[in-house]
């Protein structure tokens, strides 16, 4: 089946970047001149996905704004006579549908999903946390789907091998390998931020899901998790409790910019990927490399 929508959940308060996001949402940071948020939409697109649905909070418009049309901008840039300028950002207010829910409270993951169930309707969608970045050939969205329609349109999460000690910042997925496939996984169980000691393996989800829409169900019966919040893992779990759900290794590498690290390594890295900055960057780091006497 095709999958048509997908959630951005963005109503956080991105308190990792403050004082920056007391004023401007998190994803409208940008890493070099395009905003974190343009790059997650950009996987949905090339996933085919027709439809974004925004899960926002008070002072998030920005977000909204982006992907609408400026008329007064292009006007501006019409009479200025950049016309390059012009075509880049007609270009963004065309690139998809917009629809914006408010999430009134910030009561978790779970709770942001499930502020999206009406207009989702009953037909799988995908979800995809604004404030990480997966980039390869092949966008992870678009593999998850491939995988779902390959199961029977089965929910499907993106999971990656990550350090055995860092698993205490992620949701933690175990399950067992189906057919003769090597990234593909039923899952078993997940678990919420465990600590390494007891996380079931080293699989984390680093914000990339497909769902049949029985996910609301699990969403409107969960009770509050970890950290007080309606958790997304919970009613993972009791979903899989019910029909089958995958974990799909996918390919790419992921970033997470919703902290200062990952943020400066995805600048770092997309400077350097980029044909326009690249020779830039690699010039600005020999300087700093020999600046600051760095080994
Ligand atoms: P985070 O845990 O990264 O929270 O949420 P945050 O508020 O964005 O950032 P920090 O931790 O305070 O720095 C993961 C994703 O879930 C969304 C966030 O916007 C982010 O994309 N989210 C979280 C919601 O939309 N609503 C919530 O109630 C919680």
């Amino acid at each position: 089946m095709k999958i048509r929508r997908a959630v951005i959940p963005v109503a956080g308060k991105g308190t990792r970047f403050l004082p920056a996001t007391k004023q401007v949402p998190k994803e409208m940071i940008p890493i070099i001149n395009l905003p974190m948020i343009h790059y997650v939409v950009e996987e949905a697109i090339l996933s085919g996905i027709e439809q974004v649905i925004f899960i926002t909070s008070s002072g998030k418009n920005a977000i909204e704004d982006y992907f609408d049309r400026n008329f007064e901008l292009e006007d501006f840039l019409i009479k200025s006579g950049k016309l390059k300028e012009l075509e880049l950002i007609q270009q963004i207010g065309k690139m998809v549908e917009v629809t914006s829910i408010r999430q009134k409270e910030q009561l978790g993951l779970g709770h942001a999903v499930l502020c999206a169930k009406d207009v989702v309707g009953n037909e799988p969608f995908a979800v995809i946390l604004g404030d990480e970045i997966v980039r390869g050939p092949n966008p992870v969205t678009k593999q998850l789907i491939e995988v779902s329609q390959k199961n029977n349109n089965s929910s499907v999460i993106g999971v990656m091998e990550i350090d055995p000690q860092e698993t205490s910042k992620y949701g933690i997925v175990k399950g067992d390998f189906i057919n003769n496939e090597k990234h593909t996984m039923r899952m078993t169980t997940m678990v919420e931020k465990p600590h390494p000691s007891v996380a079931p393996s080293s699989l984390a989800t680093p914000g990339r899901y497909i769902f049949k829409p029985e996910i609301f169900d699990a969403l409107k019966v969960i009770p509050k998790g970890v950290g007080g919040e309606y958790q997304l893992t919970d009613a993972i779990n009791l979903l899989a409790k019910e029909s089958e759900v995958y974990a799909h290794i996918f390919e790419g590498e992921r970033f997470d910019t919703g902290n200062i690290e990952g943020y400066l390594n995805a600048t770092i890295e997309f400077a350097l990927m980029n044909n326009d900055s690249s020779a830039m960057m690699k010039k600005i780091i020999k300087e700093k490399i020999q600046k600051y006497n760095i080994k």
